[in-house]
């Protein structure tokens, strides 16, 4: 009984977001060295598919940016070579995800963070987090249908 309301529980705070393991973290074979700082904080790999990304679907993902001068060398850095699109489940999913993975620059980021350890510069970060509830919806559903989404039920 108490198993079924933990569960319950844990069902109804469980938030989504959307993560990427960029070109150069997939190419220095650290997919599974970054999934073991997820995990290991509490978040749940529901979803998760190695993809190259067209120039179309760097630019429409990062369109938010797109007159920053750094966009044409993100979108560039972006279809390189392959990345890892996931969503990530667990309490305060969103927050706890951005915690993991350090302040954007590598060099700021805190130590033993996934940024400040495999991150290389400002563009070569290593991963992508959604900065919100919302935008992990919209990127959730940028790469993902709802049948290739499995919702944990584990119980804690
Ligand atoms: P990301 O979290 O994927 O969101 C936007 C990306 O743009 C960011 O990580 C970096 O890869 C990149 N970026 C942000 N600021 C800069 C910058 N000043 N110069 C180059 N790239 C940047």
């Amino acid at each position: 009984m108490i198993k079924f309301f933990l569960f319950a529980a844990s069902a109804l705070f469980a938030e989504q977001t959307f993560s990427i393991i960029k070109p150069d973290a997939v190419e220095s074979n650290k997919i599974g060295d970054i999934e073991s700082y997820l995990e290991t904080s509490g978040l749940n790999i529901v979803a998760a598919k190695l993809i190259h990304l067209t120039p179309e679907q760097a630019q429409e993902f990062y369109a938010v940016h797109k007159d920053r001068p750094f966009y044409k060398d993100l979108v560039a850095y972006m279809t390189s070579g392959p990345v890892l699109v996931q969503v990530l489940e667990g309490e305060d999913a969103v927050a706890l995800n951005r915690k993991v993975m350090g302040s954007t620059n590598p060099k700021e980021a805190s130590a033993g963070t996934i940024r400040a350890d495999f991150g290389t510069d400002i563009q070569r970060n290593a991963v992508h987090g959604s900065d919100s509830l919302e935008n992990a919806k919209k990127e959730i559903s940028f790469f993902f249908k709802p049948e290739e989404i499995h919702p944990c039920t584990k119980s804690k």
